[in-house]
């Protein structure tokens, strides 16, 4: 069975499944940083395929990390997930920002109708990032 799991504020075996399962899926270092964040997880039975780590500001939201674990990608969860979360924050603006390199990560927000509406330069270890929005529905 496929689950997801919500968290408002992770618990430390939350943030522990987090810097354990997924530090290898992730371009930012897995710590207390994002503790504070709501955070889903993509179960199947009781292995963590997925993670989506958000921040919601009144009509926005912005994705600030988001992986499937390396093992089960490009098995169509990643697609799955995200439109689950999409769907339930349709009704605002989403941002996020990705590696201009990162293709399977664009084409799958640009599947989305996220659009690419500017550059952030230097975003991390001075690699540029696309900033992508998807209007509100
Ligand atoms: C980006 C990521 C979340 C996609 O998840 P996934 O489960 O591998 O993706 P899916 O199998 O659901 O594929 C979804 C879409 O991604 C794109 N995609 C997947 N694999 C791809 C590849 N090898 N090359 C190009 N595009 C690809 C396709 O558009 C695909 O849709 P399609 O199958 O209808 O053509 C995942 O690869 C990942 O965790 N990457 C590392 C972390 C990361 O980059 N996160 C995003 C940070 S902004």
């Amino acid at each position: 069975m496929i689950y997801l799991t919500y968290s408002f504020k992770l618990k430390e075996q939350e943030l522990k499944i987090l810097e354990s399962y997924f530090q290898d899926t992730s371009i930012f270092p897995l710590d207390n940083y994002f503790q504070d964040f709501p955070t889903l997880f993509l179960f199947l039975e009781n292995i963590p395929l997925g993670f989506l780590t958000y921040q919601e500001i009144l009509d926005e939201v912005h994705i600030l990390n988001f992986g499937i674990k390396k093992t089960f990608q490009g098995k169509g969860f990643g697609k799955l997930f995200l439109k689950f979360f999409l769907y339930n924050v349709n009704k605002k603006n989403i941002f996020l920002e990705v590696f201009k390199d990162n293709r399977k990560a664009i084409n799958l927000y640009k599947k989305f109708n996220f659009k690419i509406i500017g550059v952030r330069k230097n975003f991390y270890k001075g690699k540029d990032a696309y900033i992508m929005m998807r209007e509100k529905r």
